[in-house]
């Protein structure tokens, strides 16, 4: 009879042992633990951690789970080969699920694996009152010089068979990390959500076009807070985490672990409503993560990222985030620049194409030399020719909660980049990668450029669009030059464009 290990292993280098699934999302520990284990609501995953620049021997990973509430003695152990050769214990943090009134006590358990190298391997293992519960393994990020690649898409979990599709193609392109663009659950962003579409599609036991992979295991996973990680509305209709609806709202801010180098204190942090015990319980949850983490930035290899929350409660004219921007942008020696955020400002879509507020911020990503920004809202693919623009003022992009914040100006648009035989790009190359699993918008507009929507008279900036079919964005940085492919849920590739650099001199 096949081992369970043997099993795994086979399935595409897992090394779960122990945890077996009860359905509804739960996992048991061996029957065999005295005293009995918490039933776990979340296999172990991997987040980057707060590590932003990258320092030798000061790397961290953090490797996260999440329990029923129960008393429990947790260790991890960890070190360059499977002899591991350090130990930490995790920290536990209480957190409720589900809705209104119908709530269940959880905890979220954190172990920061500190001081490690750059660029290594690292082995993992899980004991819990001394039983091995689950073996593993990461990378650390690459220093400057190294190639990487990496997976982008948005708009992604809701347990869709199309969700699990683009899990399994991320999975077999062997990505160093995910980075995505928002929307990560459906509809409100709650632990319950991250617990029945995110965990199992992308932490699932084995990989299946129609299961999904074992990616947060072993991959980072990076997302920037997007609409649907807010999707309360406040009286006025505008987005606010609803705590009375939902006492695990904002699990962005509980179950991620991202970066925590952008302001402290934003003009715009995520607002919130409702009891004020459930909303001090969240704090308390998120520590510092709150409302820090949606904004932050970090390098891996050689490409800086800056991740912003460009949500409808926020103002992108803020001369505050304004300056940290600009400090952020201006402070990397990175051979390559790209800035995520959800709401993408020149979008030809039907659904989104007013929510312009981020164009603001275009001449200051265009000054300090950005090559990429990536978005999703628009549950589509679409690639803009690269583009300058230059607002004619502020428009509407000041108007907090409106649906339309329109920003007219001006552009200008490099024609003679076509990706293949014309490589260098003069200006910001604008990726819409929100086709990740929820349902696609406007399949119709699919290579059909009369049908796009364009508000800026004369402009025909959008050179790509498909949106009949789910897809994710697969970047390879080689020193100076980068490939971008689109790949589709069948493993197909829909569209492909190389970018390159000068060489550097120095
Ligand atoms: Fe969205």
């Amino acid at each position: 009879m096949i081992s369970r290990r043997t099993f795994l292993k086979s399935a595409g280098g897992v090394t779960l042992l122990a945890l077996k699934p009860l359905g509804r999302g739960l996992f048991a520990a061996p029957a065999l633990d005295s005293p009995r284990l918490p039933l776990f609501t979340a296999l172990p995953y991997i987040q980057p951690g707060a590590g932003s620049v990258l320092t030798s021997d000061a790397e961290s990973m953090v490797l996260a789970w999440q329990t029923v509430a129960g008393d429990a003695d947790f260790a991890v152990d960890f070190g360059l080969s499977p002899a591991y050769g350090r130990s930490t214990r995790p920290s536990r943090a209480e957190r409720v699920a589900g809705r209104g009134g119908d709530v269940e006590a959880r905890l979220n358990w954190v172990a920061s694996l500190d001081h490690l190298r750059i660029g290594h391997k690292y082995f993992y293992r899980v004991r819990g009152n001394a039983s091995v519960l689950a073996e593993g393994y990461f990378t650390t990020r690459q220093a400057r010089g190294q190639k990487i690649r990496f997976v982008s898409f948005g708009d992604n979990s809701y347990g869709d068979v199309s969700d699990r599709a683009i899990a399994f193609h991320t999975y077999r392109q062997n990505p160093d990390f995910v980075m995505n663009c928002g929307d990560n659950v459906y509809d409100s962003g709650t632990d319950d959500e991250y617990q029945r579409y995110f965990f199992p599609v992308y932490n699932a036991d084995v990989a299946g076009e129609r299961i999904g992979a074992p990616l947060l295991r072993s991959v980072p996973f990076y997302t920037v807070v997007a609409n649907h990680d807010v999707q309360g509305k406040d009286p006025n209709g505008h987005e606010v985490a609803n705590f009375t609806l939902n006492p695990d709202a904002l699990a962005f801010y509980t179950a991620m672990h991202l970066p925590l180098n952008g302001p402290e204190a934003p003009a715009y942090p995520t607002p919130m409503m409702g009891p004020p015990e459930r909303i001090a319980a969240f704090r308390a949850c998120a520590g510092d993560r709150y409302p820090r983490m949606a904004n932050y930035s970090f390098d891996y290899g050689d490409v800086h990222f800056l991740c912003l929350d460009s949500n409808r409660y926020t103002d992108p004219n803020d001369a505050a985030m304004q300056q940290w921007i600009a400090g952020d942008l201006g402070g990397t020696d990175a051979r390559w620049k790209f800035v995520i955020y959800h709401h993408p400002p020149y979008n030809v879509g039907r659904e989104h194409h007013a929510v312009q507020h981020m164009r603001v911020l275009s001449p200051l990503f265009e000054a300090h030399g950005v090559d990429f920004v990536l978005s999703g809202h628009e549950h589509n693919y679409q690639r803009a020719r690269p583009l300058r623009f230059a607002p004619a003022g502020r428009g509407r992009s000041a108007d907090i909660g409106a649906a339309d914040r329109r920003v007219p100006g001006t552009f200008t648009v490099d024609r003679l980049f076509d990706g293949s035989r014309r490589t260098r790009a003069d200006g910001v190359l604008h990726i819409v990668t929100g086709a990740g699993g929820k349902h696609l918008y406007e399949p119709e507009f699919t290579d059909n450029p009369s049908s796009w929507i364009y508000d800026d008279p004369g402009s025909d900036h959008v050179v790509k669009m498909v949106s009949n079919r789910h897809s994710l964005s697969l970047f390879d940085v080689e020193g100076p030059q980068l490939t971008m492919r689109q790949i589709d849920e069948t493993g197909q590739e829909l569209d492909r464009i190389v970018v390159t650099k000068a060489p550097r001199t120095t």
